[in-house]
């Protein structure tokens, strides 16, 4: 093997096994806030833990104004110092419009919200949305992963908030919280 390759292989080991052995992001908390009830409520929303490797977030939004008209949303990765500061833009994405276009983007969040929408929910699809939405049981050790692999954080406490809007109106939060650490 020619020594570039050879060098570029041991350093893709060697990152890899050293964000797998020495980081851990541990999901403490999980709030899904209405603005709107009569638009949308939430039917359930928690983080259950079925033993210490395995734990999931689960969440149903009962729609009740459907299709959706012009979703967005907002998305950030905020860390604690006193207070939660944002460390990632706030990306606001119009839904349908990344939905429908199969290219890739280029930030690492909206990989990362890509990746989870296609596996673990029900609105991996073009739009109109007509239909209540459900994030089933979806492991915290993978979005573990998609962190440590695409974004490089430094241990702390982080939050990631999104916001849903229709028509340029918020109508409810999800906020996620977890601790990232370095053994
Ligand atoms: C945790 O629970 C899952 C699902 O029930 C099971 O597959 C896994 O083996 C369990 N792990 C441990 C360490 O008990
Ligand atoms: C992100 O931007 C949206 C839309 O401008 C705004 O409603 C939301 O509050 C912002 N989020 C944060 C955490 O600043």
């Amino acid at each position: 093997m020619p020594l570039k390759r050879t060098f570029l292989l041991w350093f893709i080991v060697t990152v890899q096994n050293a964000t797998q052995i020495h980081s851990k992001l541990e999901f403490t908390n999980i709030e899904c806030t209405t603005v709107d009830k009569k638009f949308v409520d939430f039917e359930y929303c928690y983080i259950k833990a079925v033993n210490r490797s395995y734990k999931y977030i689960s969440l149903k939004a009962n729609m009740h104004e459907l299709p959706l008209v012009e979703p967005s949303a907002s998305l950030q990765i905020l860390r604690r110092f006193r207070r939660y500061t944002p460390v990632t833009l706030n990306a606001t994405i119009d839904i349908c419009k990344f939905m429908s276009s199969k290219k890739s983007s280029r930030n690492p969040m909206l990989i990362i919200f890509a990746d989870i929408a296609k596996t673990y929910t029900n609105v991996y699809h073009k739009c109109p949305f007509d239909h209540d939405l459900v994030i089933d049981k979806m492991p915290t050790s993978y979005l573990n992963q998609q962190f440590l692999n695409i974004l490089f954080l430094p241990p702390g406490e982080y939050a990631f908030y999104s916001s849903w809007i229709i028509k340029n109106v918020e109508k409810a939060q999800i906020k996620i919280y977890a601790t990232l650490s370095w053994d």
